[in-house]
């Protein structure tokens, strides 16, 4: 059992690729206001979950979204892949700007499995190359997160250890 502290009053950023279980994990362990995706925000806006032309416009509410969650105190948890840098670099921003502390939470299945689980959706309209792309993006190391700014960083690296945690919020 791995057991992961997180600051209540904090924003914890999910990263992975698709397929990595991050929406399954963020249902599991957080509340459904909690967790703002990425998805949901291209629903929004596009009507249409995986349209990534709309992706500028869903990041920009995700963003605001957050922002306003923070500026109340609320514990927020965002789902989207947060491969990039810059990606974190500007929810880590929203958590300075908000005094909170931010978390980072890495879950890193097998390219395989990402593949495998992939294959068995019918809600992805694209091919398995994308997940082979992102695998390569995956952060290793908890170095280089908390070198970006996160306070928190935990890696699970496999399915048995995703399946085995037990999320603690600290005060
Ligand atoms: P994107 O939203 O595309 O980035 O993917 P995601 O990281 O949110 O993955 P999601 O939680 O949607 O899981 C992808 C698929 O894998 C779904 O069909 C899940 O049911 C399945 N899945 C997720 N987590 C697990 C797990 O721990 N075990 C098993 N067996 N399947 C899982
Ligand atoms: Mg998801």
């Amino acid at each position: 059992m791995t057991t992961i502290r997180l600051p209540m009053m904090g924003l914890v950023v999910l990263i992975g690729t698709t397929g990595s279980g991050k929406s399954t994990f963020a249902a599991t362990h957080f509340g459904p206001f909690e967790t703002v995706s990425s998805d949901y925000c291209r629903g929004l806006v596009a009507d249409d979950v995986n349209d990534q032309s709309a992706s500028t416009a869903a990041f920009d509410l995700l963003h605001h979204i957050v922002g306003v969650r923070l500026a109340r105190g609320r514990f927020t948890v965002v789902d989207a892949t947060n491969l990039t840098r810059s990606a974190r670099a500007s929810l880590i921003a929203l958590a300075k700007e908000h005094d909170v502390l931010p978390s980072a939470l890495v879950l890193d299945v097998p390219t395989q499995v990402a593949i495998q689980r992939h294959q068995a959706r019918t809600d992805r309209p694209f091919g398995v190359d994308v997940i082979r792309r992102q695998r390569a993006q995956v952060p290793r190391g908890v170095g280089a997160l908390r070198k970006e700014g996160f306070r928190n960083v935990y890696l699970l690296d496999s399915e048995q250890e995703i399946a085995d945690v037990e999320i603690v919020r600290t005060p």
